[in-house]
């Protein structure tokens, strides 16, 4: 008996997932560390300009294909591209993409989880701040305690997607998002009372692009669709939760705007603390954990402020891990047919399995040889496969999917439904049919050296 698809209970609910989805690791985490590699404001700017492009508008396609599909990835793309049987392998880019991200994502997580329970006993405690930010280089060469706290995080993440999206999802992301914002904005504050704080707006806000490279402007496009969970076909999965009385175009904005904003309040959060105590901003993986014990050592309160933040920090990451495992057994229950209780332990073991090498990166103890083949550890392989490349072209895909190959009448349509801001449909449609494809297009032959943009610009 085919069974009715479960639809978001409330539209605060749903707009509270999807901000648990995109809040995550890219904001807290990758964002202010790739931004300390990019060389700070030019990088900041671009990630900006490519979230409202790009980012925002191909969101909001995966939402309209959700939507009008009724459908998870593969079968949405597949039932809307007029009988072609090419298509579901696009659903099926954006399966590998989430599940290769979700193996390291567990891993990092795991690592806030153990930075949770050493606040608890007050870690910090009569160290300088040098020491605080060598307890990471200790953590990250430990394998065999990454794999633990990799394996409690994974099974959490298990857990909850278990119970099914409503009860899992809605209850918890409408609790935690909202506690996540206001401690974030209070460390922000914070922030701008030490001395290194004008020296990190410096950094963040003022471009200096003699110090991005290629490289940096295809980063800086996979950060953004990264922070928005798009490329992945998460929001698609959740825009098929949608009702068509839902506004599609102003969750995109919504979602958008919060996104960025976290991840600017997190940059201008660790960045003074990295000004003030002579860090380098290029630190890597680490600079989040290495940055902000040092805060919370000089604050008062330091083990209930620390606490609380590390729970907050496992909670956003746990709802955008629940996000990246729901589509994965979402996909697999819609076309396998399988259980839901099948698919959740399957995809949760071979994602665990799949992230020890990652756990294992620091340490060494597995493939010894991965680094000088490949050019960086396990962890920084599948870092940058997904971020970088499986997601600018997932995104290329689906726009070009949205825009060609859905009839322009349906998808018009689809955004018109349930939206106040249908004045905006023809900028959206232009964005996601001529801008976005072409620049994404130009982004990756630039970065496979097909073409070289920066002779345009040098005599
Ligand atoms: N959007 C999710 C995050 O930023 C994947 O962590």
């Amino acid at each position: 008996m085919k069974q009715q698809r479960e639809h978001w209970g409330t539209r605060l609910g749903f707009i509270m997932a999807t901000a648990g989805s995109a809040i995550g690791l890219g904001s807290l985490w990758r964002f202010p560390y790739v931004t300390g590699q990019n060389g700070g404001g030019a990088f900041v700017m671009l990630y900006l300009f490519f979230t409202l492009i790009i980012g925002i508008p191909v969101f909001i396609s995966e939402l309209l294909i959700g939507r009008a599909s009724q459908k998870s990835a593969v079968l949405a793309y597949n039932d809307l591209s007029h009988g072609s049987t090419h298509w579901k392998l696009l659903g099926w880019l954006n399966l590998i993409t989430s599940f290769i991200i979700l193996s390291y994502y567990s891993v990092v997580s795991g690592w806030t989880l153990n930075y949770t329970v050493m606040s608890l006993n007050n870690f910090t405690a009569n160290k300088t701040p040098e020491q605080i930010r060598n307890i990471f280089e200790i953590l990250f060469k430990s394998g065999d305690i990454s794999v633990f706290w990799h394996f409690i995080f994974m099974t959490m993440t298990v857990g909850v997607v278990f119970c099914g999206i409503r009860k899992g999802i809605e209850y918890w992301s409408k609790i935690l998002t909202p506690a996540l914002f206001t401690i974030l904005i209070g460390l922000f504050i914070y922030s701008t009372t030490l001395p290194g704080f004008p020296a990190a707006v410096k950094f963040i806000l003022y471009p200096d692009f003699s110090k991005l490279t290629a490289s940096g402007v295809l980063t800086a496009l996979g950060m953004s669709l990264f922070t928005l969970s798009v490329g992945l076909g998460i929001i698609l999965t959740y825009g098929s939760y949608m009702k068509n009385s839902d506004d599609i175009p102003k969750t995109g904005l919504i979602i958008g705007s919060v996104s960025v904003l976290v991840s600017l309040f997190s940059a201008l959060m660790i960045f003074p603390i990295v000004f003030t105590f002579g860090f380098k901003p290029e630190a890597g993986p680490g600079l989040v954990f290495q940055t902000l014990p040092v805060l919370f050592s000089k604050l008062p309160g330091t083990i209930l402020l620390s606490t609380t933040f590390f729970i907050l920090f496992v909670f956003a990451t746990l709802t955008s891990a629940i996000s990246l495992l729901e589509i994965i057994v979402a996909n697999l229950i819609e076309v396998f047919e399988w259980t839901r209780t099948k698919a959740v332990l399957i995809a949760g073991l071979l994602a665990f399995l799949l992230g020890i090498p990652t756990a294992l990166s620091g340490s060494g103890t597995l493939f010894k040889n991965w680094k000088a083949i490949f050019g960086g550890d396990f962890f920084d392989t599948v870092n940058n496969i997904t971020a970088t490349w499986f997601m600018p072209i997932s995104a290329f895909l689906t726009v070009i999917f949205i825009s060609f190959i859905m009839k322009k009448n349906f998808s018009e349509q689809e955004f018109s439904k349930g939206t106040t801001l249908q004045k905006t449909m023809h900028i959206w449609f232009f964005l996601v049919r001529y801008v976005a494809p072409i620049a994404i297009f130009i982004i990756i032959l630039q970065e496979t050296g097909v073409i070289n943009l920066s002779k345009l610009f040098t005599k």
